[in-house]
């Protein structure tokens, strides 16, 4: 039995702790914020306000980090200097140099380390990443990726609105697009960006060059309660495979499409995109990893590298 300690009870330990809750060789024994009131529906838990006293006191296998960004690298260092293994919530640092300090961290203690880069976990995105790969639609001509939501101001301390601590859209929203790109496609050859940043709004696009198609992306925090949104639109020489409004649809030639949203009742062996949660997709493979000492091959320091350096050069 895998025995799991998580640090940052805020939004995003939301979908994390109900996949640890799930899964059967593991147990979710403790968790540790700051806040004690963000733990007080777990009592079936131990609960820490301190991370070095939950080190201390628990036995832990594996540390699930749900901290601000700014706080990942060093909890992820500290834990596994103990023997731990971790799985850090994107990104793993706003510096690329971060990168290599906890890899050798990982590699120094013989630890496994991942960053849970979401999308790469995502039936929809997966599906998208198999497309290209098989060239079943021909070649990749273009693509659009978008991701918009309101100004983050329920965080806590509103360290997300802080530029430092965030990195801001770039670095805490657009980042999921362009790790999925860079994990899919490769380093783009080229970036061109249009930013506009206010006090209480920021809105990225980028146009991303890789030499035989170009893909679009836009991603902002709007001042106003615009609701979340995420979607991709990609053309391949004999389809264009979308999702959009919560549809995943691939528009065919003459008219045909095939909705891979729609629900066939009865039809077990449907074409339907698996009804999985991306969140807990991740979670699974990484407790796997650990579990059969297997190496954390979907999610590489290289490519983490590469994303942290393009959106610092923006
Ligand atoms: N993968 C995704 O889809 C996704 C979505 C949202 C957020 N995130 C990432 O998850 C991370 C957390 O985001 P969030 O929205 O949950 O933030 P949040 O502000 O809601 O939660 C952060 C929590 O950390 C706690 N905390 C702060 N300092 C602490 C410390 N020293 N020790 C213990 N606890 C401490 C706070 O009390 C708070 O409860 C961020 O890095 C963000 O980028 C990922």
């Amino acid at each position: 039995m895998l025995k799991v300690g998580l640090v940052g009870v805020g939004g995003i330990s939301g979908a994390h702790i109900p996949a640890w809750e799930a899964m059967e060789d593991a147990e979710l024994v403790a968790l540790c914020d700051i806040r004690t009131e963000r733990m007080e529906k777990y009592s079936d838990k131990r609960c820490y306000t301190d991370f070095d006293e939950m080190l201390k006191n628990e036995e832990l296998d594996i540390l699930d980090i749900c901290l601000p960004t700014y706080l990942h690298a060093d909890f992820a260092i500290k834990a596994m200097e103990r023997g731990i293994n971790v799985i850090s919530e994107k990104p793993i640092s706003l510096k690329e140099a971060d990168v290599e300090r906890v890899y050798s961290a990982a590699q120094k203690n013989n630890v496994k380390f991942m960053v849970a880069q979401v999308l790469r976990f995502w039936p929809e995105y997966e599906l998208l990443k198999e497309i290209y790969d098989s060239k079943r639609y021909g070649r990749l001509l273009s693509g659009t990726m978008t991701r918009l939501g309101c100004y983050p101001r329920w965080s806590w301390d509103g360290w997300m609105m802080d530029e430092k601590r965030s990195g801001l859209v770039p670095f805490d929203l657009h980042i999921h697009d362009l790790d999925f790109m860079v994990y899919a496609f490769g380093a783009p050859k080229v970036a061109h960006q249009y930013r506009s940043k206010l006090p209480d709004q920021d809105y990225m696009s980028v146009v991303y060059d890789f030499g035989d198609f170009s893909i679009n992306t836009e991603a902002s925090w709007y001042s106003t309660s615009y609701p979340f949104t995420a979607e991709f639109r990609f053309q391949f020489e004999n389809a264009v495979v979308a999702w959009e409004n919560g549809k995943t649809i691939i528009y065919l030639r003459d008219d045909e499409k095939i909705d891979l949203s729609q629900q066939s009742e009865g039809d077990t062996g449907s074409i339907n995109l698996p009804k999985s949660d991306a969140y807990a997709n991740e979670i699974n493979y990484f407790a796997n990893c650990v579990r059969n000492d297997l190496p954390v091959e979907k999610v590489k320091p290289e490519e983490l590298k590469c994303v942290l350096d393009i959106l610092n050069s923006l």
